[in-house]
């Protein structure tokens, strides 16, 4: 069984999507570990409810990202977590992490990259007045949302729309597309 450790900072609908792949069995893998940066994000909540064990890393309480990282390694290495997940998370990965999970660490990333790469994908998207977005699956390299781009799709900017009506469509195809496209590189072995 693949373990995988989702990453997550805020919300966690992300981590919710992946948590109902798995029970409704359309997502072949276990959620063996939720990794949290932000002490009092919802998404450690929502890993109380359904079982998840919760680590909350808060970055303020290392003396340097090294340190901080290399803490979160030993939980992953324990745990022989296959997988990483990031589901935003909104921390760059360093190379302490980066180094004994290359090629194994996979991001989701609101835009249709490399448009509108960073913070507020979805407010660049708005402000530039484009006509269509979409979300992108990659891999996670030393760069802001740089790395091998694993799957995309695109979401329709409607005429008059919201911001908010924006992000609240992207959501709903991330939550499709993200267990989808892990469980397309668990059946390929990747
Ligand atoms: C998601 O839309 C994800 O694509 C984005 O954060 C949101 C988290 O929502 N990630 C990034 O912007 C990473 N650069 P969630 O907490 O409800 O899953």
């Amino acid at each position: 069984m693949t373990k995988l450790a989702v990453f997550a900072s805020g919300t966690g609908s992300n981590y919710n999507a992946i948590v109902e792949a798995v029970k409704n069995g359309t997502l072949d893998a276990e959620v063996s570990v939720l990794v949290c940066d932000k002490p009092n994000a919802e998404v450690v909540e929502k890993a109380k409810l359904n079982g998840t064990p919760a680590f909350v890393f808060d970055p303020k309480q290392y003396r340097n990202k090294q340190m901080f990282e290399a803490k979160i390694v030993e939980v992953l290495q324990e745990e022989k977590i296959d997988l990483i997940i990031l589901a935003g998370y909104m921390r760059m990965i360093g190379k302490t992490l980066l180094r004994p999970f290359e090629g194994k660490i996979i991001n989701i990333h609101p835009s249709l990259l490399p448009s509108f790469p960073g913070l507020d994908a979805i407010g660049q998207a708005f402000d530039a007045g484009v006509k269509v977005s979409g979300v992108t699956v990659h891999y996670v390299d030393a760069g802001m949302d740089t790395g091998k781009i694993i799957a995309q799709q695109a979401v329709d900017v409607q005429d008059g729309s919201s911001r908010d009506e924006l992000q609240h469509a992207i959501q709903q195809v991330e939550h499709q597309l993200y267990p989808a496209t892990i469980q397309k590189l668990i059946t390929r072995g990747e």
